[in-house]
């Protein structure tokens, strides 16, 4: 099992790879793409998103246009560096107990974190915790299934050019409890599976594209996004 501390090393020893679109973290610049599509244009003038586990800030250049302060949060020590150079307001500090103040936010993303966290409960309520009444919450993850466990830990961890040893099979998100959590607090959580698209993978491993389309699949049994709106 991974403990935080060996997880965001693990992003540590990894950090040059962030911004290279063919390097280990190819897959997370696809899926900051899809994830910004479900992100609006800022409803007002300063509105602030805060990017939960914002890595390397791979979001910031889908969101640069729509109007937001974008504020990152990472445990890591080497990814807030990296996001500020690419505009995210970056701070190190854990999801699980944010160094932010409740309800700044008018949208919260959570992208690729949750099945990194020891507390699913505790960063559901951390991340609904900082939204403005009506603001909005992004998050994509990894589902906690049989099919997710064999592809995300057996596969990935015997693939070449991904990283290995970052899932740990026992972090995988619980579909249910992620909806039931978010509800707790307020927002209620629309799922929607997603892959990447095989052409696109085909024409991207050839040296064909630049990147690869992330595609709706109608189970959300592997890799999921979910969004919901906080109750006024
Ligand atoms: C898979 S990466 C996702 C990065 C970014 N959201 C993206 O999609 O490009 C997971 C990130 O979560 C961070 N992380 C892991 N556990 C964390 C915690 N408890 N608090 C804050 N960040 C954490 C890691 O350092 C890493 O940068």
């Amino acid at each position: 099992m991974c403990q935080p501390q060996t997880v965001t090393a693990l992003y540590d020893d990894l950090a040059a790879q962030w911004w290279r679109p063919r390097g280990a973290f190819a897959m997370l610049h696809w899926l900051a793409e899809a994830r910004a599509r479900l992100i609006p244009v800022a409803r007002r003038p300063g509105a602030v998103l805060v990017d939960l586990g914002c890595g390397g800030g791979l979001l910031a250049p889908h969101v640069s246009g729509k109007g937001y302060l974008h504020v990152g949060v990472d445990l890591s020590r080497e990814g807030p560096r990296v996001a500020a150079e690419h505009g995210v307001k970056a701070v190190r500090g854990d999801v699980l107990n944010v160094p932010l103040r409740p309800g700044c936010a008018d949208v919260v993303v959570a992208g690729e974190i949750l099945e990194h966290v020891p507390d699913l409960p505790r960063a559901v309520a951390q991340a609904c915790g900082l939204l403005r009444p009506g603001g909005l919450l992004v998050l994509d993850t990894l589902a906690d299934t049989a099919l997710s466990r064999f592809i995300t830990v057996t596969l990935a961890d015997r693939l070449p050019g991904v990283p290995h040893g970052v899932h740990d099979r026992d972090r995988l998100v619980d579909r249910a409890a992620l909806v039931d959590a978010c509800a707790r607090h307020g927002v209620r959580l629309r799922l929607r599976g997603i892959r990447p698209s095989a052409l696109d993978l085909v024409a991207w491993a050839l040296g064909g594209r630049g990147g690869v389309r992330m595609l709706r699949v109608p189970t959300t049994a592997v890799l999921f996004q979910g969004s919901g709106t906080k109750e006024a």
